[in-house]
């Protein structure tokens, strides 16, 4: 008695494996974060992301050159300012650290390299929220938007193809919109972290940029609750809507079911972020050798395209696109 189905026929060799392959993970799939600091001469690593850098403005260059290189499908910048102000002025400055760095990677590689800006405040905060506070301590998302709208059209003058707003404004998307169109720059993608969930993922990132909310605070009041899923469609769909060119789900591993969803629902692009607290949970375990690094980021990477993201925002990007090329 023979089995009549037998599926590991398809799995024998790795020409057959490849060849019935559903889902591919290349280099120009993955976008890098990249965090560039002011007033620094020398990198910093950043202990809780090993292999992560606050950049000086050459060593961003360099690694930005080592990204290109290996082929990703772009950067994304973060800055670290050396001083914060209620208002996050410095993420609107035309001298601040994010819009000094887009200018110099502009110069060095115009659109070969695809530039893009995280768009938010929270750097840039003396209380560390992603956008202006209220007397009585709570966000002001209206009066936020102003300044995101005033961000993105410094982000753009210096020299970002993309802009991307992770505050969870509502309408943020609508604002920039507008106010980058009046400005003249029509043609600035702007690629949504729509469906942002207030994540414990996210602690390794406060050490990369430096962010502290004060007062023991959290962003709970205009970031997703991880208990909702429905709450995303709608979330997304609004940007949508807005006139958001992709949309991004954050973090990732943990909610692909969302991206799934939004893939079925949407016909713009879709990202996920991976963000620092799930590479930070991959190098961990192996440095402890208790997982294979390498094996694990790559196992994840293709999870995420495989439930439906397009392309994937990554600390692994450089160093997997490698392997990969
Ligand atoms: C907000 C922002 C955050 C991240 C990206 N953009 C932090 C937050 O929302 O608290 C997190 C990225 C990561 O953890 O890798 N500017």
């Amino acid at each position: 008695m023979f089995p009549t189905e037998r599926p590991r026929r398809l799995r024998r060799t790795p020409a057959l494996r490849r060849l019935v392959a559903e889902t591919t993970l290349s280099p120009e799939d993955l976008v890098y974060p990249l965090f560039v600091a002011e007033g620094m001469s020398e990198p910093r690593p950043i202990l809780a992301m090993p292999g992560q850098f606050q950049h000086s403005l050459e060593s961003l260059l360099r690694e930005a050159h080592r990204a290109h290189a290996a082929g990703v499908g772009g950067i994304i910048l973060f800055g670290v300012p050396s001083v914060k102000d209620d208002q996050g002025s410095g993420a609107f400055d035309p001298n601040g650290i994010a819009q000094v760095a887009l200018r110099a990677l502009r110069e060095e590689f115009d659109d070969d390299l695809l530039i893009m800006a995280d768009l938010c405040l929270d750097e840039y905060t003396s209380h560390g929220h992603c956008g202006v506070l209220r007397p009585d301590g709570s966000v002001d998302n209206d009066q936020t938007l102003d300044l995101y709208g005033r961000v993105a059209v410094a982000q753009a003058s210096a020299g970002a193809a993309v802009v991307a707003p992770s505050g969870m404004m509502d309408g943020q998307v609508g604002a920039i919109r507008s106010a980058l169109d009046s400005a003249g720059f029509t043609d600035t993608v702007i690629m949504a972290y729509a469906a942002k969930y207030a994540s414990g993922l996210y602690g390794p990132f406060r050490e990369a940029v430096g962010v502290e909310i004060t007062g023991g605070g959290n962003r709970k009041s205009y970031q997703q609750d991880p208990r909702n899923r429905r709450e995303s469609w709608r979330e997304a769909q609004l940007d949508v809507d807005e006139g958001a060119d992709i949309v991004m789900v954050k973090p990732a591993m943990s909610y692909l079911d969302v991206v799934s969803d939004l893939r079925a629902q949407l016909d713009v692009p879709i990202s996920a972020y991976h963000v620092s607290g799930e590479y930070a949970m991959i190098k961990a375990a192996a440095a402890n050798g208790w997982i294979d690094g390498d094996l694990v980021a790559m196992e994840q990477l293709t999870a995420i395209r495989r439930a439906g993201a397009d392309f994937i925002l990554t600390y692994f990007a450089r160093e997997i696109a490698e392997t990969l090329s």
